[in-house]
């Protein structure tokens, strides 16, 4: 019988899942499996909202941002019925292999949509970089390289009117984007959910780069960290005296056409969702280590806590003096 599998995306977008929808599609269809698109996530599952996809479904989709499939955060297919309901969808769409893009919670869904004994693939799509099994998921690096065209630009004129500059980035557990895109656009300091915050230190730097003849300072603040950007540029200015501003990229850093190391990742990964329902696995959770692609078990993964990068926050305080 000719396997059919179905797609869906889930959760907040990231740039790549276009990639990464391409190369399942055109995978299984190389592989003479039917390939159904899913809309609007796990709540389009539960409403049916599903379309056989062909070659041309893909086409010119490569380059671009968002998900053609759209995405949706579904809170009713976090209950047992909402779980029943879409094993039964799938089952009218004889549907046995479901290909799941998205951040924590949405592969967790498709953990819980296994234990029914559904066929899943995870595949890790957000910005965010927060899933602990991987050492990257689609889009954080398109979301790194256009924070740091941001902090180039507030760069120029945080000189110009010798300010301090407070950048928020995404990020609500995870300080990855604040940390990559903080040490490679040379940010003074940053802040990230990871760490406890301080604020001695952080104005007793400025400062010091102030005497030294600095003329800027751009901090990296990850949304998590719990102190609120306008209490931190009160704080600063008042212990500085130094004007400080804040510019919050929000979802201007979810969008945009990605990066090719995202497209890579993104064409890999989808192509392994592919080949490992091909071969006949289940549950897996498909990742990057060291630079080679790889899958575990999906519940095992999405145990797996994330490490951040400690030394590299201590590299980037180094660089900044
Ligand atoms: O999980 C990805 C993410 O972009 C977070 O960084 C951000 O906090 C959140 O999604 C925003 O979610 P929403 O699109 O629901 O506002």
């Amino acid at each position: 019988m000719m396997r059919k599998i179905g797609i869906l995306t889930s959760g907040g977008d990231s740039p790549g899942m276009n990639a990464a929808i391409r190369a399942a599609v055109r995978s299984a269809i190389y592989y003479e499996m039917g390939v159904y698109g899913i809309y609007n996530g796990y709540e389009g599952l539960l409403n049916g909202d599903i379309e056989e996809m062909k070659l041309w479904s893909v086409s010119d989709i490569l380059h671009r941002g968002g998900t053609i499939l759209r995405t949706a955060r579904s809170e009713r297919f976090m209950t047992p019925e909402g779980h029943k309901r879409a094993c039964d969808m799938l089952e009218n769409f004889e549907i046995d292999g479901l290909i799941v893009i998205g951040g924590n919670g949405s592969l967790r869904g498709a953990l819980d949509l296994s234990k029914h004994g559904i066929t899943v693939m995870g595949i890790p799509g957000t910005i965010d970089n927060d899933l602990g099994y991987t050492d990257f998921s689609i889009g954080f690096d398109t979301a790194v390289n256009t924070v740091l065209g941001a902090i180039s630009n507030v760069r120029d004129t945080s000189s110009s009117h010798e300010r301090t500059t407070i950048i928020e980035v995404m990020g609500r557990h995870c300080g990855d984007i604040a940390l990559h895109a903080g040490l490679t656009g040379g940010a003074e300091y940053i802040m990230i959910p990871e760490e406890e915050i301080n604020i001695n230190e952080l104005c007793r730097k400025i400062l010091q780069g102030r005497k030294r003849g600095k003329r800027h300072s751009i901090i990296i603040k990850a949304e998590g960290v719990p102190t609120p950007s306008q209490e931190l540029a009160e704080i600063i200015k008042e212990r500085t005296g130094l004007e400080t501003k804040i510019v919050v990229l929000a979802y201007i850093q979810r969008g945009g056409s990605p990066t090719a190391r995202d497209r890579m990742l993104a064409s890999m990964m989808g192509n392994k969702a592919v080949e490992l329902i091909k071969d006949g696995s289940s549950s897996r959770a498909i990742g990057v280590s060291g630079g080679q692609i790889i899958d575990l078990g999906l519940e095992e993964a999405l145990q797996m806590k994330r490490m951040y990068e400690k030394e590299m926050m201590h590299m980037a305080d180094i660089l900044s003096i």
